[in-house]
C-alpha cells in the first residue's frame, strides 16, 4: 500500500467532514395523521423548517418495521417501514424530498441485534436444526449454566434467555426482545450487506451503526469474571472479527458508494478508534465516543451547579480527540442525542436566566471544533429536559427495567426518580415543540410521550420571529461555518488550558485565524487573551456586542476573527 497517496487522501477535503449532520427522532417530530406517534410524513411536512437551518444531512432514527420494545431499535423487518410511520411510499417522498433541497439522509444501521419477532429468529428457535439457527447465539442446556454475560437493558442484567422449546439460551445484550445476531455466519453477513445494498440503491447518503462496536464475539464464550458494566461494554467493542468484518462490509458495500459513515462507538476507547476511521483501513468515516458524555459531575468544588463537570477534564477530553485525529482519521461532534438527556439541561443551565444563553453557548462549541457536528433536533430551540414526576410518565425501556430492579432488590425509588430527571434518555424524546398550540402543534392529540410543559414559551414559531432566538443564533453559527473553512479544517489550539470556567481555543487555515471563548459557567469569568487578539473583529457574540477584555459574562459565547 502507498503510504503517501493514503495520507494525501486523508487530508482530502469531503462532503461529509463538511456536513452539519441534523437527527431527528421520528417518532417524536412530527404527527400527520393524529395518532400521537410522528411518522415520515410528518417529517416531510417540516422540511422547509429543516432546510432553514442550514444543515445538510439528516439522520433518522430507525423507521423500519417493528414491534417497539426499544423504539425501533428491535427491528423485525429490515426491507419494510414500521407501520406507525407510515409507507414505502411515504418515505420514497421524504427521500425525494430531502434531496430537492438538497439535504441528504443517514439511515440508523441496526444489526447487532435483531427483534425476536424478525422471521429469521422465529425460525432460529424453531427448531435446532432449523437453517436459520445459527444467524443468532444458542447455548444448548446440555453444556450446563452460560458463562455470565451482562446486559445492558435487562431486568436482571443477564445477557442469556432461556427458551424452553430447545431448551437452550439465546444471548441478548440488549433487552430480552433484541437477540444478538451471529456474524460468524456467512450467511447471515451476506444478508446484511444485501440489505445495505437495498437502501443504498434507493439512493440514501450513509448509515449511522448501532453499537457496531459489538458485532463481533468470542463464541467460546468463556468466563470472565467482571463486575463492572464498563468492563462488559469494552470487552463487547473487542470482538476477535470485528475488524475483519468491517474491512468486509466495506469492501462488499460501502466503497461502491458515495456515503457517509459513522460508528456508534460504544466501548471503544480513544487508542482503538483509528482501527475504525483510518482511511488506510478501509473500514468507516467517523466514530462517535462515549468519553465526553460519561463525564461525571465534578469532583471539582464548585458552586453547583456551575458547572456541574469539571471542565479542564472536558477540555482534556475534546482536546485528545482533536489531536487523536491531527494526522488521519476524522471526528465527530455531538452533546446531545436520543441516548442523553437534553444538552442544555445537562451541559449548560436550563433555569430561565440561563437557558438561552447557555444553549447558544454549546451550539457554539458545537459548531466550532475541527470534527463533524451531529446536533439533536430541539437543541436549536434550547428545549430543556422534562423532569418527569412518575415512573409512569416514562416510555423508555433502560429507565422502566432500571426501576423494576430497584423495585425487586427494594432499592432507594425516589433518589432513582431524582436521577431520571437528569440522565433518563426519554429528557430527550418527548415531542418536538413547534408552536404554542395544544401538544405544541406536534399532533392534534395526545402524544406517545407528554410534551414538556414549557412549550407555550420554548417554540419554533415564536423563535422564527425573534432574531435573537436560541433558533436564529443557531442559523447564524451554521452560516458561519459553511463560510469559515478554519472552523471545519482549521488547525485547533487549546488556549488557557487550566481555566476552570472558560473554554478557549483558535481555529487556523491558511491566512485566517479564529478565536473561540466560550464561559461554560453562571458567573463572570476572567480571560487573559494574548494582546496580539485586541484588534480582532467579532464575527458573533450570544450577548449581540462584545465582551469586555479581561472577563467572560455567564455562559458568554464568542467568535474573533484576527485581522
Ligand atoms: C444504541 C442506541 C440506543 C439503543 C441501543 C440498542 O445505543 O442508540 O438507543 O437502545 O443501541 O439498539
Ligand atoms: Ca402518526
Amino acid at each position: 500500500m502507498d503510504i503517501a497517496s493514503s495520507s494525501q487522501k486523508d487530508k482530502s477535503q469531503t462532503w461529509w467532514k463538511e456536513a452539519i449532520v441534523y437527527q431527528i427522532y421520528p417518532r417524536s417530530f412530527q404527527d400527520s395523521n393524529n395518532d400521537g406517534i410522528g411518522d415520515l410524513k410528518g417529517i416531510t411536512s417540516r422540511l422547509d423548517y429543516i432546510k432553514s437551518l442550514g444543515v445538510d444531512v439528516v439522520w433518522l432514527n430507525p423507521i423500519f418495521s417493528s414491534p417497539n420494545d426499544d423504539n425501533g431499535y428491535d427491528i423485525s423487518d429490515y426491507r419494510n417501514i414500521m407501520a406507525d410511520f407510515g409507507t414505502m411510499d411515504d418515505f420514497d417522498e421524504l427521500l425525494a424530498g430531502m434531496h430537492a433541497r438538497g439535504i441528504r439522509m443517514v439511515l440508523d444501521l441496526v444489526v447487532n441485534h435483531s427483534s425476536d419477532e424478525h422471521e429469521w429468529f422465529r425460525q432460529s428457535r424453531s427448531s435446532r436444526t432449523n437453517p436459520y439457527r445459527n444467524y443468532y447465539h444458542w447455548w444448548p442446556s446440555e453444556n450446563g449454566l452460560p458463562p455470565k454475560r451482562y446486559s445492558i437493558f435487562d431486568v436482571n442484567n443477564d445477557a442469556w434467555k432461556y427458551d424452553e422449546l430447545t431448551d437452550s439460551c439465546y444471548l441478548h445484550y440488549f433487552s430480552v426482545k433484541q437477540p444478538d445476531l451471529n456474524w460468524e455466519n456467512p450467511e447471515l453477513r451476506k444478508e446484511v450487506y444485501g440489505m445495505m445494498r437495498f437502501w443504498l440503491d434507493k439512493g440514501i447518503d450513509g448509515f449511522r451503526m448501532d453499537v457496531i462496536s459489538f458485532i463481533s464475539k468470542d463464541i467460546d464464550f468463556p468466563d470472565l469474571g467482571f463486575e463492572s458494566e464498563q468492563q462488559y461494554l469494552q470487552y463487547y467493542a473487542n470482538g476477535p472479527h470485528l475488524h475483519f468484518y468491517l474491512q468486509e462490509m466495506n469492501k462488499e458495500v460501502l466503497s461502491q458508494y458515495n456515503i457517509l459513515t459513522v460508528a456508534e462507538g460504544a466501548g471503544v476507547k480513544r487508542e482503538d478508534a483509528l482501527n475504525f476511521v483510518d482511511p488506510g483501513r478501509h473500514e468507516l468515516n467517523m466514530l462517535y465516543h462515549f468519553e465526553g458524555t460519561d463525564l461525571r459531575n465534578s469532583t471539582v468544588e464548585n458552586e453547583i451547579p456551575d458547572p456541574r463537570f469539571d471542565l479542564p477534564a472536558f477540555k482534556k477530553i475534546y482536546s485528545g480527540w482533536d489531536n487523536l485525529y491531527s494526522e488521519k482519521g476524522w471526528g465527530t461532534i455531538y452533546l446531545g442525542n436520543h441516548d442523553q438527556p437534553r444538552m442544555v439541561s445537562r451541559w449548560g443551565n436550563d433555569s430561565p436566566g440561563f437557558r438561552e444563553l447557555s444553549s447558544k453557548m454549546l451550539s457554539t462549541f458545537l459548531l466550532t471544533m475541527r470534527a463533524t457536528p451531529y446536533y439533536y433536533a430541539g437543541d436549536e430551540l434550547g428545549m430543556a429536559n422534562v423532569r418527569f414526576n412518575n415512573i409512569e410518565d416514562y416510555k423508555d425501556i433502560a429507565t422502566i427495567n432500571k426501576y423494576r430492579k430497584l423495585e425487586m432488590t427494594g432499592g432507594d425509588l425516589s433518589a432513582f426518580l431524582e436521577e431520571m430527571k437528569e440522565m433518563s434518555r426519554d429528557n430527550s424524546r418527548t415531542p418536538m415543540q413547534w408552536d404554542a398550540s395544544d401538544n405544541a402543534g406536534f399532533s392534534n392529540v395526545n402524544p406517545w410521550l407528554k410534551v414538556n410543559p414549557d412549550y407555550q414559551s420554548v417554540n419554533a414559531a415564536s423563535q422564527d420571529k425573534d432574531p435573537k432566538s436560541v433558533l436564529n443564533y443557531f442559523r447564524q453559527l451554521v452560516l458561519l461555518r459553511k463560510k469559515h473553512k478554519a472552523l471545519i479544517y482549521g488547525k485547533y489550539e487549546l488556549l488557557d488550558k487550566d481555566n476552570p470556567k472558560v473554554y478557549a481555543y483558535s481555529r487556523e487555515w491558511g491566512n485566517e485565524k479564529l478565536l473561540v471563548l466560550l464561559n461554560f459557567s453562571r458567573s463572570e469569568s476572567p480571560i487573559q487573551l494574548n494582546p496580539k487578539w485586541k484588534n480582532s473583529s467579532l464575527l458573533i457574540s450570544n450577548y449581540y456586542n462584545d465582551p469586555s477584555p479581561d472577563a467572560l459574562r455567564p455562559f458568554e459565547a464568542v467568535i474573533y476573527q484576527m485581522k
